[in-house]
């Protein structure tokens, strides 16, 4: 597949790229978060919960929107992880998913490596996450993109009558 250098993020496949969101993603965001997440990856009751705005919860500076063949397929939120300066260099995500339709094609590879591009430019020195012991497919992507387990907390979540951990990774820039 032919490949151009983005912008600011590297390399970026011609039908896939990388910007940042803008309010009029709203909705379309809105449709990715409501049907990506799931009881291995999410948390029901928040997916239940009826939602009409999409940057409600946080704004579209906080995200990276990924573009396929000009459609809006997937987003990931980058943040600062703690809001005072002792923290300062560690930024999170907290929160990356792709519409089923785009899955596999490697858009969620290529916001993770336009997070850690956007997170050098920032001057950050780490990325950190959180991720359902049980989300085998966000764990393994994780790791192919250099992030390690810092720690495991034992039966975290009670989701849908399981007992489930939660895993804390991060990646050094
Ligand atoms: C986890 C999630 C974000 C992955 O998104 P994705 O865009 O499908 O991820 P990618 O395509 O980059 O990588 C997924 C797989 O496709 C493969 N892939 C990537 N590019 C590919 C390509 N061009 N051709 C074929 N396969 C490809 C990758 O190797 C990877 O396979 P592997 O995990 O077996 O190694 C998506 O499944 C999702 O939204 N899940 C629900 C929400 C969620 O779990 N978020 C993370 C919570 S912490």
């Amino acid at each position: 597949m032919a490949l151009i250098a983005g912008e600011d993020w590297g390399v970026t496949d011609i039908r896939l790229s990388i910007r940042r969101a803008v309010e009029s993603d709203d909705a379309a965001l809105l449709e990715i978060d409501q049907t990506s997440w799931d009881a291995t990856s999410g948390f029901p009751s928040y997916q239940e919960a009826i939602r009409d705005s999409f940057f409600a919860r946080s704004g579209p500076e906080a995200h990276l929107v990924a573009e396929y063949d000009g459609e809006v397929v997937g987003y990931l939120r980058l943040q600062d992880k703690y809001p005072f300066p002792e923290g300062d260099g560690v930024l999170t995500i907290n929160g990356l998913a792709v519409a089923h339709a785009h899955r596999g094609i490697g858009v969620a590879s290529t916001l993770l490596e336009a997070a850690a591009a956007e997170g050098k430019r920032r001057g950050a020195r780490k990325i950190s996450l959180h991720v359902h012991g049980t989300n085998t497919t966000a764990r393994r992507l994780y790791e192919r993109h250099g992030y390690v387990v810092e720690g495991i907390h034992p039966n975290e979540f009670l989701i849908e009558g399981t007992f489930i951990d939660a895993v804390d990774m991060a990646k050094m820039l």
